[in-house]
């Protein structure tokens, strides 16, 4: 496994292989979610990329920049285990030299949702995924279904500026009770870690009315709301049911919807979604 910190050292080291190369981005702190990401690389690829890189410019001033959690060492061994060719592990200034100013904006589907709470988080995320993209120049490359949002900005990117290469949508990876994996699961304490499963169980009410015919979206939303109000540790910052594709909300589902939320719990804010009536 090459561990490499600048960009000319990458470009070199990609350079020199031959075959379909696969790349996971992450922002480090790798957990089994990351790792799946990882794996499916490794079957449908001659050699695979994963970059370390926590964002600045994603985060907001008020957001957790300085204290997102960090394990280098452990991530990676976490790497060498699952099988990694190439490690892209830069420092902040090799991505954003001083005079860096040139931003990648997907308008549209990056206004709802997400969007709409993390002002310009979606310009932060677009912008290092195209660098990314330049430097490492992979075959596919790889994302969760757990950002739902974050992979429709990403599809709407490389088709308008038709990237040369495919992306893989992964499923989402959970703990044994449904909780979403994250890497912000660190922040919670006990009380809050129990808390937080009422994300999942939110999602399952609205898999389980959806299943029972319900096809109203507001409907559904009330339940859900009514739900998580119960849980006085809880703070919705939206319960969304949208069209898959363009993120447009619903009142009334007549495809496929994609259920997706943002609670906080404490400090902490987790995201999490369900996409139903669709082949996945
Ligand atoms: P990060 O939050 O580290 O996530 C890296 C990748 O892992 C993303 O594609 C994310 O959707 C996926 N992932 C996270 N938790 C998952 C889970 N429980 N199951 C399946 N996949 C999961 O997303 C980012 O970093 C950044 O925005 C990035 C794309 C790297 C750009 O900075």
């Amino acid at each position: 496994m090459q561990v490499i910190r600048t960009i000319a050292a990458f470009k070199a080291a990609r350079r020199a292989r031959a075959g379909s190369l696969g790349f996971v981005p992450t922002m480090g702190y790798l957990h089994q979610g990351h790792l799946a990401l990882v794996r499916r690389c490794r079957a449908e690829n001659d050699a695979t990329a994963v970059s370390i890189f926590v964002n600045p410019t994603q985060f907001s001033p008020q957001e957790d920049l300085a204290r997102y959690p960090r394990d280098e060492e452990r991530d990676l061994r976490l790497l060498r285990e699952v099988g990694t060719d190439l490690v892209f592990l830069p420092p902040p200034e090799e991505v954003y030299p001083p005079g860096f100013n040139t931003w990648v904006e997907v308008l549209g589907v990056t206004e709802r949702l997400e969007g709409a709470h993390r002002p310009g988080h979606f310009r932060g995320v677009a912008t290092v995924v195209a660098k990314l993209f330049n430097i490492v120049e992979p075959t596919r490359a790889y994302f969760g279904q757990k950002d739902a949002q974050q992979v429709v900005v990403i599809q709407k990117l490389v088709a308008d500026l038709t990237m040369n290469l495919e992306v893989v949508v992964c499923p989402t990876v959970r703990e044994p009770d449904g909780l979403a994996m994250s890497s912000r699961n660190v922040y919670l304490d006990p009380e809050q870690r129990r808390a937080a499963l009422v994300l999942f169980r939110a999602l399952e009410l609205a898999r389980t009315l959806y299943a029972g015919g319900e096809r109203s979206a507001d409907r559904i939303r009330a339940r859900m709301t009514h739900l998580i109000q119960e849980e006085p540790r809880a703070r919705i910052d939206y319960i969304s049911l949208a069209d898959p594709r363009t993120l447009g909300e619903l009142s009334e589902i007549r495809g496929g919807v994609l259920v997706s939320l943002a609670v906080r719990i404490g400090a902490t804010r987790l995201i999490d979604n369900v996409v139903l009536g669709v082949e996945q």
